[in-house]
């Protein structure tokens, strides 16, 4: 692939401005639908499921530590990956796994990781949920070129380097299950699908100090859908140069679930409660999760945690729903299912092999469990006041004349910001949509205020920083800008939405 043509491309943004102008009328008959997404099929036969335990990405070593960091080493490379019974799968990793290694952290303790990129594209990595300085919040032209590159950097690139770029991550922030991914402009959602994700963990003193399932019973989730190609790669609907075509600009749905990158897996439980880090880190899908059968009683998921960390109190639920990039943390106690039970966690909004996530075997026989979900989870949720707000503003989420997805009606073009907040005064966001959009927004999370006039959501709880608004909603969020001024994003993390430009730069001030 040519690589000037391709940061060009990116540069313009939009993959859509000369390329994509031929798709507009198809675009508009995609928006009539309320599915946000295009399903592309495999082209090879499907991996039977339930076949495969389920794997648990690897904790990442530091490769050294002093007292008031933990430094990590990370090289993006091409890794062929076992995913299908019969083909490896060409994959772009994290070192060399899908998900990528899971770093942890401790709230408070500097984490540095360097990336070296051994990709033959430019990448850019972003901590999806962490208060990170902008320097190191992965802009979309902060570029890492690949390493032997030639520097072809385009006009568009801000902060580039060649070969490898260190990520400072102060994390100053509550424990909370957050993820790393690649955040190129113009090319996310393909990066992302052929691999570029992994989950980053916080730990803090309160959450330590509760008595939830920990260890081996504490494990994180990443859903994921895919399609593979004839000869096992991951299949995408791409241009040339890398970009999302236009006929699937309203996102790319995959036939294929996989979780910690293993199609339909499944997890041999002891009877005893887990605490399961859902992530959606699907390119447009969306989930309904429901265990398969409920215990008797109901109410199997017992939600204790989202995007930004633990909730004030549990709350249960028959079903939860997730859009991409959101996080959502249950505790799930299998001790109320019959030895033997095979409980499928399904998905509500799927139909045919995309009903279909997982599947928890209760065959362990260890009962032996301390654990407990207390009456009173975090007592250090920030609270924020709307009477404080200084300002209210409103961001319309919706498809430009020229076919691109917009923000106040711009696609997006970085160093042209749509708001300036000053650091440390509460705004009142507004966020308008005409379609479904997972809206995020970087540096600090948020707390939904309404939906439509009314009311939170159900899964509107405790801090988020991606938050899912539906067709014709105006959902308004309280947040407010701590800590670092720079250049931060706001945008839809549907992610071809995100490519064919619904993002948009906001500059915090002193
Ligand atoms: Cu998970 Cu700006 O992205
Ligand atoms: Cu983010
Ligand atoms: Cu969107």
């Amino acid at each position: 692939m040519n690589r000037r043509s391709a940061l060009q491309l990116g540069a313009a943004t939009a993959a859509g401005i000369g390329l994509v102008g031929a798709g507009w009328p198809l675009a508009d008959a995609l928006l009539g639908s309320a599915e946000a997404g295009r399903l592309l099929r495999s082209q090879t036969r499907l991996p039977a499921p339930y076949q495969i335990p389920l794997p648990v990405p690897e904790q990442l070593r530091p490769v050294s530590t002093d007292a008031a960091a933990d430094y990590y080493e990370i090289t993006q490379q091409i890794t062929k990956l076992r995913i299908l019974p019969d083909l490896a799968t060409s994959a772009w990793t994290y070192n060399t796994s899908f998900p990528g290694p899971t770093i942890v952290s401790r709230s408070g303790r500097r984490t540095i990781v360097r990336h070296r990129n051994a990709l033959p594209v430019p990448v850019v990595v972003h901590l999806h949920g962490g208060h990170t300085p902008a320097d190191h919040d992965g802009y979309p032209v902060d570029f890492i070129m690949p390493t032997g590159d030639h520097a072809v950097m385009d006009d568009m690139a801000r902060n580039s380097v060649v070969g490898q770029r260190e990520y400072v991550y102060p994390m100053n922030q509550r424990a909370a299950t957050l993820w790393y991914h690649d955040h190129r402009m113009g090319y996310t959602g393909a990066a992302v699908w052929r691999g570029l994700a992994g989950f980053h963990l916080v730990h803090d003193d309160e959450e330590d100090a509760l008595p939830l399932p920990r260890g081996h019973r504490d494990i994180p989730l990443m859903i994921a859908d895919r399609s593979f190609a004839a000869d096992g790669s991951f299949r995408y609907p791409a241009i040339e140069t890398g970009g999302v075509t236009a006929d699937y600009m309203n996102g790319v749905l995959g036939d294929v679930v996989l979780v910690n990158g293993a199609p339909w897996p499944v997890l041999h439980t002891d009877p005893a409660r887990y605490r399961l880090r859902l992530l959606n880190a699907s390119n447009a899908r969306r989930y309904r999760l429901q265990l398969d059968p409920q215990p008797a009683g109901g109410s199997a998921l017992v939600q204790i945690g989202s995007d930004g960390g633990l909730l004030a109190q549990p709350v249960s639920h028959d079903f939860i729903d997730i859009a991409p990039a959101e996080r959502v943390e249950v505790v799930v106690d299998f001790s109320r299912y019959r030895h033997g039970t095979q409980v499928r966690l399904v998905n509500r909004l799927g139909s045919e092999t995309t009903a279909d996530v997982m599947r928890f075997d209760v065959v362990g026989t260890d009962r032996s469990d301390d654990s407990a979900i207390p009456e009173r989870l975090s007592t250090n949720l920030p609270e924020l006041n709307p009477q404080d707000a200084v300002t209210t503003r409103t961001f319309l989420f919706r498809q430009g004349k020229s076919g691109v997805w917009t923000i106040n009606d711009s696609p997006y073009q970085p160093g042209r910001p749509l708001a300036r907040p000053r650091l440390g005064t509460t705004e009142i966001w507004r966020f308008v949509t005409e379609f479904h959009h997972p809206v995020h927004v970087h540096l600090n999370s948020m707390r939904v205020l309404s939906r439509n006039n009314r009311g939170p959501g159900q899964f509107d709880l405790g801090w988020k920083d991606t938050i899912d608004i539906r067709p014709a909603e105006a959902v308004e969020v309280l947040t407010r800008f701590t800590d670092y001024t720079g250049s931060y994003l706001l945008h839809c993390h549907n992610l071809e939405h995100e490519d064919m430009a619904m993002m948009a730069d906001f500059v915090t001030v002193d």
